[in-house]
Order: structure tokens, then sequence, then C-alpha cells
């Protein structure tokens, strides 16, 4: 992803999946994930997943019992994941629009929400929208369970998250339950991602 100061538009996502140029897709669900429901931390229910992408999360969770709510902006994004469920006959939601966007049918509903390399795709001045709409659409005592990007780098997309970004933009309307270096990230994640479960106060 090149350097774009103030963030991508859904042009400039699109065209990534026009030119197939996706260099953030693990081409598998990110290992801590499935650490996390082997060692049953995340256990099945209603699931979001904003900016999903091609859906690796998707699929694996599905694939395990969790009703899951995707949601991505980019047509490239929506039509890969569609036909790969309905190929694979795997029951999820799909949703094509812009995650800020979702309305009040969604307010409350969800158990888990997993954030996979949207926070850092967004631009940082949305950051406080993110919080307000994943706040909305948990359920009180809802979690979100997440990997966040620190890059160490200026600009983005990725944008950098560190320590500091998650306590200023979370702990309001969230508690903290962990908050530390993933062990088992993918090898091009190795140290760079925080591991990040919060608790909906
Ligand atoms: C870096 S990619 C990550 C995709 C996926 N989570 C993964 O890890 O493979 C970011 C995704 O967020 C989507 N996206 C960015 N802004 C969005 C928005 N406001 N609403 C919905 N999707 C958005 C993009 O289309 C893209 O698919």
């Amino acid at each position: 992803m090149s350097e774009k100061k103030n963030g991508y538009s859904l042009e400039d996502w699109q065209r990534h999946y026009d030119e197939d140029d996706l260099g953030w897709d693990l081409g598998q669900v990110a290992p801590p994930f499935v650490k996390l429901f082997e060692s049953k931390l995340i256990v099945p229910g209603k699931t979001l997943i904003p900016g999903c992408g091609r859906g690796h999360e998707v699929i694996y969770l599905a694939e395990n019992g969790f009703e899951v709510t995707a949601v991505d902006f980019s047509s490239g994004a929506v039509n890969h994941l569609k036909s790969t469920v309905e190929g694979r006959n795997i029951k999820c939601e799909v949703l094509h629009m812009n995650f800020f966007g979702i309305d009040s049918t969604h307010d409350g509903v969800y158990d888990l929400l997993i954030e996979q390399t949207f926070f850092c795709a967004i631009s940082p001045e949305q950051r406080p929208s993110y919080v307000s709409t994943v706040a909305r659409a948990l359920k009180q005592g809802g979690m979100l369970a997440g990997l966040f990007y620190h890059t160490g780098e200026e600009g983005g997309p990725p944008f950098n998250t560190t320590r500091e970004d998650i306590l200023k933009h979370f702990s309001d309307s969230f508690e903290i339950k962990h908050l530390s270096k993933s062990k088992n990230s993918a090898e091009q994640r190795k140290n760079k991602e925080w591991l990040v479960i919060l608790v909906k106060k």
C-alpha cells in the first residue's frame, strides 16, 4: 500500500482489487485468531467483521459455527468473498457498504467484532468514528478481538497503531482485557501486531 496522507478513497481500494495488488492479504486466517478460537477465548455468536477484504477470517469463523456478518465497501472484496462462500456453501452475510454507514438495525446486535487490518486501513481521523460504530454495534459485554498493526512508520495505509493509541481511543467505552504483542503472528507481521481484547462497558 503506497503512502497517502489522508488515507485511501473507495476508488483507491478498488484499484488494488482490480490490479490484484493485495499486499495485506495473508492468504489465510491470521494465526492469532485460530489460537483465540482453539483456546475458547472467542466463542461462536453473532460476529461482525468490518473491512473484511477477501474474508479469510469470515470463512474460518463461519465454518466454525460463528454467525458472521462481513462488511466491505470494495466490490472486488465482496464479489470474491461471495463467490467463495457460495462455492463452499458457507452460511454468512456479506454486506457491500461503508462500515461507518451501518444502520440502527445493527445496534447492540453483536457478541463479537473481529478487527483485522481495518483500523490501520482507515485514516487516523476516522478512528473516533470507528470506535463509536463498533461500540454501537456490540452488545453490552460484547467483545472486540483484534490485531492492530504497529508498523512503527509514518503515513499509510497501513497507519501505525501504538499502545497509547489503543488506550486513548478505546478506554472510555471498553474495558481493556488484553493488550500485548501477539506471539503467533504470520511471519510478515511478527512483532508488529497488538493482540487486543476489549469488552464493551
Ligand atoms: C487492508 S484491507 C484488509 C482486508 C482484510 N481485513 C484482510 O486483512 O485481508 C482493508 C479493507 O477495508 C476496506 N475498507 C476500507 N474502508 C472501508 C470502509 N469505510 N467501509 C468498508 N470497507 C472499507 C477495503 O476495501 C479493504 O478491503
